[in-house]
This record gives structure tokens, sequence and C-alpha cells, in this order.
């Protein structure tokens, strides 16, 4: 297991939560099967890879559509700033994917599941995910909660 579920920031949405939770299956899941293609480097495992990458990817793209379809909803300020976070890790995403798919060698991708990935998805709930939640909960945008 790569990330514990009980570990996961919490936000005020429960929609959102459960979606960090399936969020974090499928990750754990991915890095399960990254694991055995590093022990085992067949075809078969290679494209296990792939294929749970690319549920993993679709996830994702559904996971911030979500919350980007309730920012536009809401008029949520920053969703330009949010949208941008999401953007920028589907784009980091792809580039994993298609490198592994070319070169056949798991330890980029190891380093970025196991460093890059953690560190921007805790950022990432902690902060926009963070603030986001409480704008959907209680109308108050992030500049009226500094005061
Ligand atoms: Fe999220
Ligand atoms: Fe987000």
């Amino acid at each position: 297991m790569l990330i514990d579920k009980n570990n996961l920031p919490l936000v005020a949405e429960e929609f959102m939560n459960d979606v960090h939770f399936e969020d974090v299956e499928i990750i754990n899941e991915l890095y399960e099967t990254v694991q055995k293609y590093k022990n085992d480097k067949t075809e078969d495992n290679k494209n296990i890879v792939i294929e749970i990458y690319t549920k993993w990817f679709n996830h994702t793209v559904d996971h911030f559509k979500g919350e980007e379809d309730k920012m536009l909803e809401l008029h949520f300020p920053p969703y330009m700033m949010h949208k941008g976070e999401h953007e920028r890790c589907l784009e980091h995403m792809r580039y994993i994917i298609e490198n592994f798919k070319n070169s056949g060698d798991e330890k980029t991708l190891l380093k970025y599941l196991e460093v890059d990935l953690i560190n921007w998805l805790v950022n990432h709930i902690q902060t926009m995910d963070t603030v986001t939640a409480m704008f959907f909960k209680t109308g108050l945008s992030p500049c009226a909660m500094q005061h």
C-alpha cells in the first residue's frame, strides 16, 4: 500500500472526500501492479500497469471535472487557479505513462508515485480542495476567510 486512506486530509464536502478515497484505492492498486512488474517484467505485467494507470487517469479526469463543474455553478472566484493545478497534474500523469509505455522502465514511474504524486495530492487537498470545499459549504470565498 502506498497511501493509507486514514492519513488523507479531509475537506468540508463529503462528495469530495469520497472521490479522494476512490482515488487512493486506485493509486494503491496501481502501486501493487508496478511492484509486480518490477519483480517480473513480462509484457502481461506491463499491460496491467498501463490498464490500471488508464483507469486511474480516467477517474482523475472525472474527479477534477466534478470539482470544476461545481466551482462554475457556484461562481467560485479562484476557479482558474484551481483548474490550473488540475491541468498541470493531468499533464504530468500523461507524461509519466507515455514515458513508461515507451521505455518499460518502472523507476521513473515509481519515483513519481512515491514522491511527486503523494506530495502533490496531499498539498492539493490541504490547500485548493480545502478552500474550495469550505466555499461550497459556506459560500465564503478565500479572501473573505482571511478577515
Ligand atoms: Fe480533489
Ligand atoms: Fe482539486
